[in-house]
């Protein structure tokens, strides 16, 4: 029998209506949440993933800025936009969308980014607290797979979850919360002897490395849960996940799809993101 598909899309809209309610709400007392995206260039990509940032906001009832700056603009600029943007008090998000063309340091624009506004998480100082577990502005992608655990029913205490993928964006903080929830956390990763043996142990299977179909179905526990943080374009332009799905639903359980999984979850918890600092801002 086949594995429950988790349906990243249905649980992500599910949340937005919560969002939108409570953005109405607030509007009804003057007050908007305002979040300010800020593309350097023109990779395809970014661009498709800054329009639809831009589209939630508008959906949610957000306002929402846009700064697109070509890909020659200076350090100096980009830093001097978002000093500006912290200062700015209709905005209570700011995020600059990565990769930054080459010849901009992105740590230092990161480290420019007030900590109350760093929506994607990635300030040292939210990093921080992530790892002393502290309140802070949780990154996006992984807040969004514990959202679709949780979603399953499954309890994440006392759990063996394994993390295939250590990357400061996905892999790293995606082991810290579940770690929060009382998971049991293994770490695989591309020098992972014998990756197999501890992936076939595993309750809760967070695959996050970058390569696609690279977890197939004897990497897999039966009946364990699968999240696939995955997108790979595959040369054929077909968009593939981490996980072999076809292959790997057939003894897994619950599981995620790419694309309708993990995805739709990363722009929703941006905007709850946003929400969150905007509260804390209007104190
Ligand atoms: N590029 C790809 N994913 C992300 C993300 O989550 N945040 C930012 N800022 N850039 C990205």
């Amino acid at each position: 029998m086949s594995a429950p598909i988790i349906n990243g899309k249905q649980i992500s809209e599910n949340i937005r209506a919560k969002l939108r309610e409570e953005v109405q709400e607030l509007s009804t007392q003057g007050f908007k949440p305002g979040l300010a995206v800020v593309l350097v260039g023109e990779d395809p990509a970014s661009q498709v993933y800054v329009r639809n940032k831009e589209k939630a906001c508008v959906e949610l009832g957000y306002y929402s800025e846009v700064h697109r700056l070509p890909g020659t603009t200076s350090q100096e600029d980009l830093l001097a936009l978002v000093d500006k943007l912290n200062r700015q008090e209709n905005i209570h998000g700011i995020l600059v969308q990565l990769p930054l063309p080459k010849h901009i340091d992105e740590k230092s624009v990161i480290d420019a980014i007030s900590v109350e506004k760093d929506v994607d998480g990635f300030h040292p100082v939210n990093v921080g607290n992530l790892v002393i577990g502290d309140d802070s502005l949780l990154p996006c992608t992984p807040a969004g797979v514990i959202e679709l655990i949780k979603e399953t029913g499954i309890e994440l205490a006392g759990k063996h979850a394994v993390v295939i993928g250590r990357s400061n964006i996905v892999g790293k903080p995606v082991s810290l919360l579940l770690q929060r929830e009382n998971a049991t956390v293994t770490m695989c990763h591309s020098r992972t002897v014998n990756m197999k043996e501890l992936t076939k142990q595993a309750d809760i299977l967070v695959v996050a490395i970058g390569r696609a179909n690279f977890v197939d179905a004897s990497y897999v526990k039966p009946g364990a849960v699968v999240i696939d943080v995955g997108m790979n374009r595959l040369e054929t332009g077909k968009l593939a996940g981490d996980v072999d799905f076809e292959s790997v639903k057939e003894v897994s359980g619950p599981i995620t799809p790419v694309p309708g999984g993990v995805g739709p979850m990363t722009i929703t918890m941006l905007m709850q993101n946003t929400l969150i600092a905007a509260k804390r801002l209007a104190g």
